[in-house]
């Protein structure tokens, strides 16, 4: 139980690994060598098969073919327990976190110093804090762990990992749920582990934030090892190259005016609810009008107002010239509004379900009235919109073995497949790679290119800019400016969304 900064640094090789699922090769012949005391990170587009090698490398699962080697010994670990009895620890997005012991309960769980059946309080206090102490990062040792922001339970996994003496972590994209701040505190943490010759296995889509950290840089493509090399040099442009193959021309599509005297779709008049004060817009066929403004602005909270999953207290809602009173999800979506919501784990996907059957979760009435041909017509169906969102696995996989950047198309697969006029988007490509955010913003598109209307609600000002032909921005639950999408800059934007208006 004790952190020895004199333990011999890990190094991992991987000879010649290959990996299949049913007929994906999720890993193809890789080879590759993490060497001790290095922040090695591994980009890709998702589906490219990090997970898969990230999983290999902490013994989640073992290979098909090839071998792993940890210091030179060829090791074969029958599950992550046993990867850590070697000193390899996984921290992976979903969080091992019990929410309501302590943080320094949380890190010697199922190791706490007893006398008898009593938990020796104090001694547990003094390992915590001297190991914090020696590691230079920790939290307040008292706080129940269910109310720390989730980049402070991340640094109870490593600590956790650290009381066990871990000297290799593999990071699964430990950033997709956090903030700018939190990534750079994490990313110093990550340096601290390194100084003090650990060494790192780090998978992120942040390419900016990746060649600030790293020291070796992996990317794969389909399974396949394309380019590995010292993160020195490399940029974000040479990067993204090799993840996708080509070289990458434009982040946006090409914005299409609607025309002149386009009718307006969707209607807000005065509306009132819990974080919203009075907010009013239109969207017009053909247009994509983009929500900006800080978070607590009261944008998703207009959102779910609109569509009915928060009630409203007043104000009138008008979808295609029909006012819409007592509005519910359901209700909505028939009528033609729909809504990707902002979290996909808890609002959207059934993980544990086939992503066919995730995908056809909204039209599942509809389909049912086909009676004795629904399944083949569901399946059809169903393929047809998966296809047409881009998301290239098979339908009958669980949703939750899906990349971030697929499920979030497989979202916009089930939406879809109920034909709105109006799509909301909520933050649509938080935790999604570049190819996939891509194909998102060609959905978007090619959705208003049909004389749809789209309101996207982001937080990312450059997303903001590149996609909408009109931009509203919210402060203190009300829109208070409005941008034009083809000349706004992200100063007016963040004046807007900061500044109070001044009389004229
Ligand atoms: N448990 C699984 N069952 C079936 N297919 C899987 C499983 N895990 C991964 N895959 C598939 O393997 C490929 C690589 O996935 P993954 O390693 O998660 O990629 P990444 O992390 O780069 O997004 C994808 O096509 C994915 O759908
Ligand atoms: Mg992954």
């Amino acid at each position: 139980m004790v952190v020895d900064a004199g333990l011999a640094p890990a190094h991992i090789e991987l000879r010649a690994v290959s990996k299949h699922f049913g007929g994906v090769r999720a890993l193809d012949s890789v080879s590759l060598s993490v060497r001790a005391g290095s922040v090695h990170a591994v980009v890709g587009e998702n589906g490219a098969g990090k997970s898969t090698l990230g999983k290999i490398v902490g013994g989640v699962i073992a290979p098909d073919e090839g071998e792993v080697a940890l210091n030179g010994a060829v090791v074969r670990w029958r599950g992550p327990h046993e990867a850590l009895n070697h000193g390899v620890a996984t921290i992976a997005q979903e969080l091992a976190i019990v929410p309501e012991l302590t943080a320094a309960q949380n890190v010697f769980l199922g190791a706490e110093p007893r006398r008898g059946v009593l938990l020796r309080r104090r001694e547990l206090l003094r390992r915590y804090t001297s190991l914090c102490g020696r590691v230079g990062f920790g939290v307040p040792a008292d706080t129940l762990a269910g109310e720390l922001r989730v980049a402070d339970q991340q640094k109870l996994e490593i600590l956790r990992a650290l009381a066990r003496d871990a000297q290799f972590f593999v990071f699964d994209e430990p950033t997709a749920a956090l903030g700018r701040d939190d990534i750079e505190k994490l990313h110093q943490v990550i340096s601290r582990l390194r100084s003090q010759g650990r060494t790192v296995l780090l998978i992120s889509h942040f390419l900016r934030e990746v060649l600030e950290v790293a020291n070796d840089v992996t990317v794969l493509r389909d399974g396949r090892l394309v380019r590995c090399g010292p993160a020195a040099t490399e940029t974000e442009g040479s990067l993204v190259q090799a993840m996708l193959g080509r070289s990458f021309e434009q982040p946006f599509p090409p914005k299409r005016r609607p025309p002149a005297g386009s009718p307006a779709l969707l209607e807000i008049h005065d509306l009132w609810a819990a974080g919203v004060k009075g907010a009013s817009l239109k969207v017009h066929a053909g247009e994509i009008v983009g929500l900006a403004g800080l978070v607590g602005a009261g944008r998703t909270e207009l959102a779910q107002a609109l569509v009915g999953a928060r009630p409203a207290q007043r104000g009138r809602v008008v979808l295609a010239g029909k006012p819409f009173e007592r509005r519910t999800p359901r209700r909505m979506l028939a009528a033609g509004l729909a809504m990707v919501p902002e979290s996909r784990k808890e609002q959207g996907l059934f993980l544990g379900r086939p992503v066919g059957e995730n995908a056809a979760l909204s039209v599942l009435k509809e389909l049912s009235r086909l009676g004795y041909v629904k399944r083949r017509t569901e399946r059809r169906t169903v393929h047809e919109a998966l296809q047409h969102v881009g998301v290239r696995s098979a339908d009958m996989v669980e949703a939750g073995t899906l990349s971030g950047g697929n499920q979030q198309k497989l979202l916009f697969a089930r939406v879809l497949l109920t034909k709105p006029l109006v799509l909301v988007a909520d933050e649509p490509t938080r935790g999604v790679d570049v190819g996939a955010r891509r194909a998102i913003y060609d959905l978007l598109a090619g959705f208003a290119a049909d004389g749809r209307g789209v309101l996207i609600i982001s937080s990312d000002a450059e997303e903001v800019l590149g996609i909408s032909h009109r931009i509203l921005v919210m402060r203190a639950g009300q829109v208070v400016a409005e941008l034009d999408g083809e000349t706004a800059t992200e100063e007016d934007l963040v004046s807007a969304s900061l500044l109070e208006r001044r009389a004229s």
